[in-house]
This record gives structure tokens, sequence and C-alpha cells, in this order.
């Protein structure tokens, strides 16, 4: 079995003000979480030497993976957060209160719901499938350091869990999901590395 670690970034300059979406940078909470991901890559990986470390394109990502040492690191577009398009930068209070039809429609299908020139959950879906591929293929085990959005998706794939449910997973900040992909199945346990 080897496994893949999944994990949201550290917390973002964008996460403390509440924002969605944007190129912001970690903040010092989210650079202390980058250094005990290091920490923790680098015992659970230690003889792992095929293994890699897949980030977004986005800084908080890319920030959240510096700390890591040994491993290459590869950047995927397709592992970038739901682009909310013409709410990008807003807070939720903003988009419901200049917004509010398109509040409300992602309230009734999240899934569905598609930012006016942006993503829904199901682009977002579709554009995981190369990513998809390329993680079965890969022996080795691999550190996805991505977003909200992307990680249900991915996790929903790994553990097989229904589209609908999908939007509403809970995946919270500073916490690696392990998922080990064995003969018997998938086994799952969660790291949350700081209270
Ligand atoms: O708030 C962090 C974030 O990653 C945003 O950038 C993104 O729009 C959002 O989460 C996705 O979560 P939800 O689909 O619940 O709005």
């Amino acid at each position: 079995p080897r496994p893949i670690l999944l994990t949201r970034h550290g917390e973002s300059m964008y996460n403390v003000r509440g924002r969605i979406g944007g190129d912001s940078v970690i903040s010092d909470t989210g650079e202390l979480y980058a250094k005990k991901l290091a920490n923790f890559v680098e015992k659970r990986l230690k003889s792992e030497r095929a293994a890699s470390i897949w980030t977004s394109t986005l800084q908080r990502t890319i920030l959240t993976a510096s700390p890591i040492t040994g491993f290459p690191k590869i950047q995927w577009r397709a592992l970038d957060e739901i682009n909310a398009g013409v709410c990008d930068g807003m807070t939720y209070e903003e988009i419901k209160k200049n917004m509010p039809e398109e509040y409300e429609s992602r309230k009734k299908d999240k899934l569905r719901y598609r930012y006016p020139r942006g993503e829904s959950y199901l682009d977002v879906i579709q554009r995981l499938e190369p990513v998809i591929i390329e993680l079965e293929r890969q022996r080795a085990p691999v550190v996805v350091i991505s977003h909200q959005a992307v990680l249900r998706a991915l996790y929903a794939y790994f553990a097989d869990r229904p589209l609908k449910e999908i939007p509403h997973i809970e995946v919270p900040l500073h916490t690696i999901i392990e998922i080990q992909m064995g003969v018997t199945g998938v086994q799952e346990k969660r790291y949350k590395l700081m209270d």
C-alpha cells in the first residue's frame, strides 16, 4: 500500500479576512503549519525515495510546500482552487448583499452552480481527471497540497463518496488526510497538526 496525503495550504491572508479565491500569501499561522507539515512529511516518507509533492500554481500552496526538502515538487494548474469568477476576492457576506440571486442559486445547487465567468464544482471535478489518472498511476507516495473545493473532489473520488455530497465534505485547514490504497480497499487517517 502506498499513501496519498491530501492537505489544504496553510492559512492564507484571504482566509483570515474571509475572502474567497485570490492569490494571497500565507499568514504566520499558515507558515507554522508549513513547518509542521514539512516535519511530518519528512518523517512519514523518509525512505520513500520516489515520493513527490504536488501543489497548485497559487502562492499559498507553493509557500506551504516550501519548507519540505528532499522531494521533487510539481505544480498543476488543475489543482488551483475553484474559480469564483466575478465573485473572486469577495466575502460570502458581500456576495449575499450585492448579488443575492447568485448567492441563492449557489445555495440551492452548490454542485452545479457556476460562478459568472468562473467555475462550478462539476467543472472542477472534470478538470481533475488528468490529476486523478496520474495519481492512480503513481507507485510512490504523493503529497497533494491544494484547496478546499479541489480537495473535496479528490477526496470524494478516493473515498468513494457520492457526487451530491462533494461540495459539503469537511476539509479543514491544517489537517492531513492520509489515504492508503491497498489490495483490500481504501483506508483513511486524519492528522490534525495544529489546534
Ligand atoms: O475560502 C477558501 C476557499 O478555498 C475559497 O477560495 C473557495 O472559493 C472556497 O473555499 C470553496 O469552498 P465553498 O465551495 O464552500 O465556497
